[in-house]
């Protein structure tokens, strides 16, 4: 067994980042022109880990859903929609009005933050003022803890020898008491005061670019279904209660993108609106609350790393019944994959009252018409990669060929979220050996993502698997040429046993499963 070492926390990120550019996971978008921030790509294996991400999602939401409370399963259909859609719908939604963040300017540098992101740190014993500064943070402990970092060693003594009576005044820039301001987190300057910015792409459809023509980038894949809701159920045999899942692009216009992939300006959602009757939602929300956050526990997301928040009273939106989010402790900091929130009729009756059209449900059983309810889960692919990747990442030590121990990286991925599930090597390139190898390959190809590599040393070949987060490696050797046996290594244990070629694909697969 491997001899585990955690690396630290605050390096882990930069090891993440340097690790996905380097073998092929996530590149910076459009990176020979410098980039363009907010925008990433997914190479080679980035591509494989979010779209077996997406199809295990789709799989077990749409194709093979989960069992209800009431012991069926769950009846839900897929969609596909537009990713521009009539402007109406962003109007009737609140988006074109609401879908705002509060931003603020640096006078002095012109410096742009999301206001509710920056705070402003003052520590004080009286009328000494130690630290006065401005911070970018998620919540006030973190700004002081990111003030109190960046200070100078003479401050950060004084800081600990007056501990017990420092006066601590933070207050988020947007929140600012009248009269103060709160100062640049880059140069110190004086920021503005805040000021609302609408979030939404927009673009012009046809040749004209006057306001007659202006279209919004969708900002989330959930209002298409709102949109759709009629169609579904006018077309199927699905009745409520029921859901519409769907997979798509949502593009946000984000003042200040940051750590990575999470904020990011173009990202993929994962969206479920479940319609049920509004006597039913509570318990259909339990459900689904429940069963998404052990649906990342089940892939992988097992440490205490995870996390089901639920939402205080007055962090709802106006309506909300109830909200919870499933988050995760990233290097940088815990925060949220997916939310799942009781939104009651709220989007069924904007769209009625807006585009003239009927939206209630008639039950024939009950004779009852009404207005579902809505119990929305919305995850983020991009987001939720990101946390496999994290999770996944390990370092530890395993002997090289010579028996002498060399560190090893290793992502330790669900086997169904693995990029490459198999690789295989012939042990020289030659004798025979690469043709064998070769013909296996072409066996397991049609069953699963399987690789063939046959230069440099066998070693490294492992390594460069463990670092893909490959589950399975198998050699054809001397042996193979002699009694048709190969060897197969697992990923986490590196222990290896030797099994006829005939049976690679079973042992593979049982295991996969
Ligand atoms: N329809 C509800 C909705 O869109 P949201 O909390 O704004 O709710 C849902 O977004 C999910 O989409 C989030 O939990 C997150 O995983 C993902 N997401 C939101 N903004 C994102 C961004 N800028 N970059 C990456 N993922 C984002």
């Amino acid at each position: 067994m491997a001899n585990e070492k955690q690396p630290q926390e605050q390096d882990l990120m930069e090891k993440i980042v340097s690790l996905a550019k380097r073998r092929g996971f996530i590149y910076p978008s459009s990176e020979i022109y410098g980039g363009i921030n907010g925008f990433w790509d997914y190479g080679p294996l980035g591509v494989e880990l979010k779209r077996n991400l997406k199809d295990a999602w789709w799989q077990d939401i749409v194709r093979c859903p989960p069992t209800g409370p009431d012991g069926l399963p769950v009846e839900m259909a897929g969609l596909d929609c537009s990713i521009i859609m009539n402007p109406k719908v962003w109007e009737a939604s609140g988006h074109v009005v609401n879908f705002n963040d509060p931003l603020v300017d640096c006078k002095q540098c012109r410096a742009r933050f999301r206001a509710d992101k920056v705070f402003s740190v003052k520590a004080a014993v009286g009328e000494d003022v130690l630290v006065l500064v401005g911070a970018e943070a998620d919540s006030a402990d973190q700004a002081r803890a990111a003030a109190t970092a960046a200070a100078n060693s003479k401050t950060r003594r004084r800081l600990e020898e007056k501990a017990d009576r420092i006066e601590w005044v933070i207050f988020r820039a947007d929140l600012a008491p009248e009269g103060q301001s709160t100062p640049c987190p880059l140069c110190g300057g004086q920021l503005t005061d805040a000021r609302k910015f609408n979030m939404m792409f927009k673009t012009f459809v046809g040749a004209m670019e006057d306001s007659s023509a202006m279209a919004y980038l969708r900002p989330e894949t959930a209002q298409g279904i709102f949109a759709n809701y009629k169609n579904v159920l006018d077309t199927t045999r699905v009745g409520v209660p029921f859901g519409i899942a769907q997979i798509g692009k949502a593009f946000r216009n984000e003042i200040n993108p940051r750590n990575f992939t999470f904020r990011s300006r173009e990202f993929e959602q994962m969206e479920i609106e479940f319609f049920c009757h509004p006597s039913e939602a509570d318990k259909w929300y339990t459900f689904w609350r429940d069963t998404r956050y052990q649906w990342y526990i089940k892939h992988g997301l097992k440490s205490s790393k995870l996390r089901l928040r639920d939402h205080e009273p007055s962090e709802l939106a106006h309506y909300a019944r109830a909200c919870a989010d499933v988050e995760y402790e990233f290097p940088f900091g815990i925060a949220e994959l997916e939310g799942v929130a009781n939104r009651t009729d709220f989007d069924l009756k904007s769209h009625q009252a807006a585009a003239g059209r009927d939206m209630t449900y008639y039950n024939d059983e009950t004779k009852e018409r009404f207005l579902p309810y809505v119990i929305e889960p919305s995850g983020g692919c991009d987001r939720a990669t990101l946390a496999f990747l994290c999770e996944a990442y390990s370092e530890d030590e395993a002997p090289d060929e010579k028996g002498v121990m060399q560190k090893r990286i290793v992502l330790r991925f669900h086997p169904r979220l693995a990029p490459i599930k198999v690789a295989v090597f012939p042990l020289v390139k030659k004798d025979g050996m690469p043709e064998k190898a070769r013909a296996l390959l072409d066996k397991l190809r049609p069953h699963m993502a399987a690789f063939y590599d046959e230069k440099g040393a066998v070693g490294r070949r492992y390594r460069r698997q463990d670092e893909a987060g490959t589950p399975f490696c198998v050699t054809v050797d001397g042996q193979t040429m002699q009694d048709g046996s190969v060897t197969i290594r697992e990923r986490d244990s590196m222990q290896q046993v030797r099994i006829p070629m005939d049976g690679v694909l079973a042992h593979v697969q049982e295991r996969l499963a």
